[in-house]
């Protein structure tokens, strides 16, 4: 990433000065004013926490030792409540103040007597390191959405056809169905009022004659035969769709922080299916679980998150080197097992597998080896990071070029 240079004088920084003696107040504010920041004083921590409480400030320098309230005490009040940075100014300084000044959350502390270019240096240095913490917080949230809207439009066409399927056949066979119903409904008609004829005791020939010719018509076997067929055919498609929509509902909640007990072999199918579309004429796909498979403690959507990447590149190394227009298939297998107390998953590709100077850089952000469009090169990094930083998981490759590729995913069984 190429950063901005940071130039604090590109917005306006609004600081607070605290301190109870008038002539250090007035000092500082002087030295700050003169440096283009705008700077407000006030004599007491109460003072101060009601400004801040009125307005946003970036900064506040605030003296330790005041009557009433100490620095320490306002910095820790400003630190659990408000967003600004504290630098603390004191006359005697142990190195043991260093510490606690810091250890309360203060940012950076001046001794006095200070010189004007102290402050203000040590001032300004604060307010760079607040920008780029904003800088780098503004831009991890736009990856985050980029990616998420990025993957969003992958899936969705893939979505769109796994719910199209189903409701293609459902279409058809309740069509079927309807129609079947009034052809059987008028031979039903017909039936009623035979047997109300023969109530009565007597034959309705012709009605007898209309029946049988609607009968033959009809072709009473196979309808009896198809209608049950199709009915089910039906009730499967709903299912589908169903499986696909609770699917859908999985992954669209990919940020929540909460790790609930999961099903890592129902991950596993849900990634499968959303991304058949993508494996579906390039491998056959096959799992393979230990029984009785323990649930972890995980987040399901981000691990859900980490299979689809893993199950889509092995279907693009595949699909790279094998001939799949003559109908060529390769293979993705699945499997899982433990391991003493973690769970390991493995997705193995029948791919062009990776070269030796390829691996070190996989895991990189933006490193692809697909052509634009194809790939952004962030599906991996995505996936180590939530393996490793959010899961304290492991996650490694063995490869072989021109044979195919491992991924090996660690997921500890018993997490705090
Ligand atoms: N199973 C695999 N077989 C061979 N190469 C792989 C495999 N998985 C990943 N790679 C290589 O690692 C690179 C990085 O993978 P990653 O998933 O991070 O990005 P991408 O697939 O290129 O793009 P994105 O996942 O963002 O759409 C790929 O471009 C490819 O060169
Ligand atoms: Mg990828």
């Amino acid at each position: 990433m190429t950063q901005k240079h940071l130039d604090i004088d590109d917005d306006q920084v609004h600081i607070l000065v605290v301190d109870d003696e008038d002539p250090i107040q007035r000092l500082v504010k002087q030295i700050l004013d003169s440096a283009g920041f705008q700077t407000r004083t006030a004599s007491n921590g109460r003072e101060a926490l009601k400004y801040l409480k009125e307005a946003s400030f970036d900064v506040v320098i605030s003296d330790i030792v005041m009557p009433k309230m100490t620095g320490i005490e306002l910095t820790k009040k400003i630190v659990a409540n408000y967003s600004a940075d504290v630098i603390l100014m004191t006359g005697e300084i142990a190195r043991y103040h260093y510490g606690k000044m810091i250890g309360i959350g203060a940012s950076d502390f001046v001794q006095k007597p200070f010189s004007p270019e102290e402050i203000i240096l040590r001032t300004k240095r604060v307010i760079r390191e607040r920008r780029l913490k904003e800088t780098q917080i503004s831009f991890h949230n736009k990856l985050a959405l980029a990616q998420k809207m990025e993957a969003m439009g992958q899936l969705s066409a893939g979505l769109a056809h796994e719910i199209n399927t189903p409701i293609q056949y459902i279409n058809d066979n309740t069509l079927f169905l309807k129609d079947t119903f009034s052809d059987m409904d008028l031979i039903i008609e017909k039936f009623l009022h035979l047997f109300q004829t023969l109530k009565t005791g007597s034959i309705d020939t012709s009605m007898v004659k209309q029946i049988e010719t609607a009968l033959d018509q009809l072709d009473l076997d196979y309808t009896r035969r198809e209608i049950p067929q199709a009915i089910d055919q039906a009730i499967e498609g709903i299912d589908r769709i169903k499986k696909v929509i609770q699917t859908m509902k999985v992954f669209s909640h990919p940020g929540k922080k909460n790790h609930v007990l999961t099903d890592v072999h129902h991950c596993l199918q849900n990634a499968i299916m959303i991304s058949k579309n993508e494996w579906k004429h390039i491998a056959d796909v096959s799992i393979n679980m230990e029984p009785d498979l323990p649930k972890i403690k995980c987040n399901p959507g981000e691990i859900n998150q980490v299979f689809l990447n893993l199950i889509v590149n092995a279907s693009h190394a595949i699909s790279e080197k094998t001939n799949t227009q003559f109908g060529d298939k390769g293979k993705i297998e699945i499997r899982a097992h433990t391991k003493k107390n973690w769970l390991e998953i493995s997705i193995s590709d029948t791919g062009t597998g990776i070269p030796e100077t390829v691996k070190p850089k996989v895991f990189d952000p933006f490193f692809t080896t697909k052509e634009p469009g194809k790939g952004t090169g962030q599906g991996l990094a995505i996936s180590r990071s939530i393996v490793k930083d959010r899961h304290h998981g492991k996650i490694s490759i063995e490869t072989c070029e021109g044979k195919g590729t491992t991924f090996i995913i660690e997921l500890p069984i018993h997490q705090n």
